[in-house]
């Protein structure tokens, strides 16, 4: 008896009336079993109403500013985020030519270069949201806050390249990297070295010639280019100033 109650009720689950996920349906009249968004309404959890956290843009412009205080927690995250989705191709020190590039992906962006230093803080996370060139987006790996906090470390990592005396509190003292390298007693040039190497663009860690997919058809040279200008190299679709 109980046996026979039991399979009864799991039968009425079974062909009671219900969608499945993404299956069409004849019941409406756009076919779709999945409901459109009832227009003028927002779903809870999706009022983004403090645009500029979730675009950077102010009037259609990158704005200049952080949508919350740069705090040492939030460069920390910052600091953490970057090396960890960043640094592949912008290196630790944001210079461009981190791992990926030097094995052939298209030049990243210097953050050290006029352009990028007078960049507002909007642009960086337009850039994170939305790709540029080359670079894909990365609106899926980070949230809107941590977008902001790359974008703070981002300006820490700028100053850190170009912070006079005037930047530091006073007793503190900036030095140059080859102070640094001299006092540690390393190779000089070499850790002031920030030119890409010749895989980079042009060429590949066996020296075979490297085609960016997008590019397949354009003339590359048969041997690779010199280190010291990684932007004249054939490919020509990325190198910026
Ligand atoms: C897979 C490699 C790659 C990764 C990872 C990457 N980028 Fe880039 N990035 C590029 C390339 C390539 C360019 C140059 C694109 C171009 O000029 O076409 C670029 C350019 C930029 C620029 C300069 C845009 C300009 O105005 O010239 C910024 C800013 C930037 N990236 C920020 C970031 C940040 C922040 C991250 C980490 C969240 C990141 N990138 C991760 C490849 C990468």
């Amino acid at each position: 008896m109980v046996t026979l109650f039991t399979a009864g009720c799991r039968q009425d689950m079974h062909d009671q009336p219900k969608f499945i996920p993404q299956r069409g349906t004849t019941f409406f009249a756009d076919g779709r079993s999945a409901r459109p968004q009832v227009e003028n309404t927002v779903a809870r959890g999706q009022l983004h109403e403090d645009s500029y956290f979730y675009t950077g843009m102010v009037n259609g412009q990158e704005g200049n500013m952080m949508p919350f205080a740069a705090t040492a927690e939030v460069l920390a995250r910052g600091q953490e985020r970057y090396n960890i989705y960043c640094t592949p191709c912008h290196s630790r020190v944001g210079n461009g030519a981190g791992m990926i590039v030097q094995r052939g992906y298209a030049q990243a962006g210097n953050f050290h270069t006029a352009r990028l230093q007078a960049a507002p803080l909007g642009h960086f996370f337009n850039v994170m949201t939305n790709g540029y060139g080359a670079m894909p987006d990365y609106s899926a790996q980070l949230t809107p806050a941590d977008r902001w906090a790359v974008v703070a470390y981002i300006k820490a990592l700028q100053l850190s390249q170009s912070a006079t005396q005037a930047d530091v509190p006073s007793g503190q003292h900036t030095e140059s990297l080859a102070d640094i390298a001299a006092r540690e007693g390393l190779d000089e040039p070499k850790y002031l070295e920030w030119s890409v190497p010749p895989t980079a663009n042009a060429g590949t860690p066996d020296g075979q010639p490297f085609v960016l997919p997008s590019n397949a058809t354009g003339s590359k040279p048969a041997t690779p280019a010199p280190a010291a200008t990684p932007a004249a190299s054939a490919t020509g679709a990325t190198a910026k100033p």
